[in-house]
Formats: structure tokens, sequence, C-alpha cells
């Protein structure tokens, strides 16, 4: 539907999508939320990020990866020079999950209608899966993140790339070759070099997409 909406009326439909999902009650983690998670960032950024869902630090402020892990993340995107601010960053749920357990696949299905709406809005030319959650759900995959992290997917004609999450980033602190964090180097090194030429070839052959932002 997206690519035929205007910039206005794409606004529009933000909007709306958005007020819809904050007061959302479709899964029983509406019950045990502070706040809702819609997502944050540059929503004409070409690169999108999505995660599990909201942590206890992102449930308490209605923002995503705000937390150790976020701040984590926010640190590997910032050694390749991607701010966060530039790009667009979400979970597959908008929701805290008690615990920080994974989601269950009902709550994801109940939340999958507003991840699949943003992407629609968003439409990102590179989307990064962070961890299992993200990576198993749009990839309809049960392979493991070791396996799939470091390859790039093509997925309804997105590049995706799944990388390890933060957070077992942070249980593992080893940077020797061949860790999670010398691979996570490797992988947002990926990112940036795809995120790279893509903004060269837009600024040699500036088309009706030229509306899309350097991030
Ligand atoms: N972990 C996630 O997957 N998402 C967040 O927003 C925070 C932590
Ligand atoms: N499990 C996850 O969900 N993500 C990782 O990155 C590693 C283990």
């Amino acid at each position: 539907m997206n690519a035929f909406l205007s910039s206005a009326n794409r606004e529009e439909a933000w909007t709306t999508l958005e007020e819809k999902v904050l007061s959302c009650t479709r899964c029983e983690l509406s019950a045990s939320r502070k706040r809702v998670v819609f997502g944050q960032g540059n929503r004409n950024s070409r690169l999108v990020l999505i995660g599990e869902g909201p942590g206890a630090e992102e449930d308490e402020q209605g923002i995503a990866f705000v937390g150790k892990a976020g701040r984590l993340l926010t640190q590997i995107l910032a050694s390749v020079g991607i701010e966060r601010e530039d790009i667009f960053i979400m979970n597959i749920v908008k929701c805290r999950p008690p615990g920080n357990r994974v989601p269950s696949p009902d709550e994801m299905m109940a939340c999958s209608p507003f991840l699949e709406a943003q992407l629609a809005l968003l439409r990102p030319e590179l989307v990064v899966c962070l961890g299992n959650t993200p990576t198993r759900w749009l990839l309809r995959t049960s392979e493991g993140i070791t396996a799939l992290r470091g390859r790039w997917f093509q997925w309804r004609g997105i590049s995706l790339l799944p990388m390890f999450h933060p957070s077992y980033l942070l249980r593992n602190e080893s940077r020797k070759k061949g860790s999670p964090k010398e691979l996570t180097w490797r992988d947002i090194n990926s990112v940036k070099e795809k995120l790279d030429s893509l903004n060269k070839e837009i600024r040699q052959s500036p088309g009706p997409e030229g509306e899309k932002t350097d991030a």
C-alpha cells in the first residue's frame, strides 16, 4: 500500500498506527507493561534495526534500546560512524515480556501486524536483525543466530543481515578472533559498507526516491 501513499499520507498513516499501538491490548503483555515501545529514530533511514522486545529500562522510558544492551548497541554503531539517531530502531514485540523472557509465538503473532505496517511505511533497504528472535521470525527459520549471522539474506527484496544481540555480547566479553564481539565488528563493518554503497548509488543517479537520507 505504502508505495502509493504521498509523504503527507504516510505521515498520517504513521501517526494513526502509533496511536493504535500505544493503546494495544491484543496480548497479555499489555497487562504487565508500563510503556509501549513503538520504536524510534529516523523514519527516512535506509537502515532499520530490529530487536526482540523491550527490557526493564525500555519499559520505563518507552524507548527502544536505552538500557545496558542499548548503550552497547549505540557504541557498536558509532564505531563505524552510524549515529543511532540517523537510523530507525524497533522490536518484534512492543511490550516488555515479564522477566525479559523470549516473547511467545502468540505474542509475536499478535504484534506482527504492527511490525508489518511499520516496515511498509519505513520501506527500509537494509534490515539488521539482532539475535535469534527477530532473525527466526522474519526468515521463518529455526536455525540459530550463530549459523546465520554475518550472512546477507534477500528478504522481500530487502537485504537482511542477522547479527548477535548486544545482550549476548555483554555476556561474552572476549575480543579474540572468532569471538562474538570480533564477529560483530566484522558484521557492523559489512552493514556500513552496504550503506555506503547504497548512498553512493543514489548520489550518482538521483531518482524519485531521492527523499531517503544518507543514514
Ligand atoms: N533488547 C531488545 O531486544 N530490545 C530492546 O529494545 C532492548 C533490549
Ligand atoms: N541468543 C540470541 O537470541 N541472540 C544472540 O545473539 C545469541 C544467543
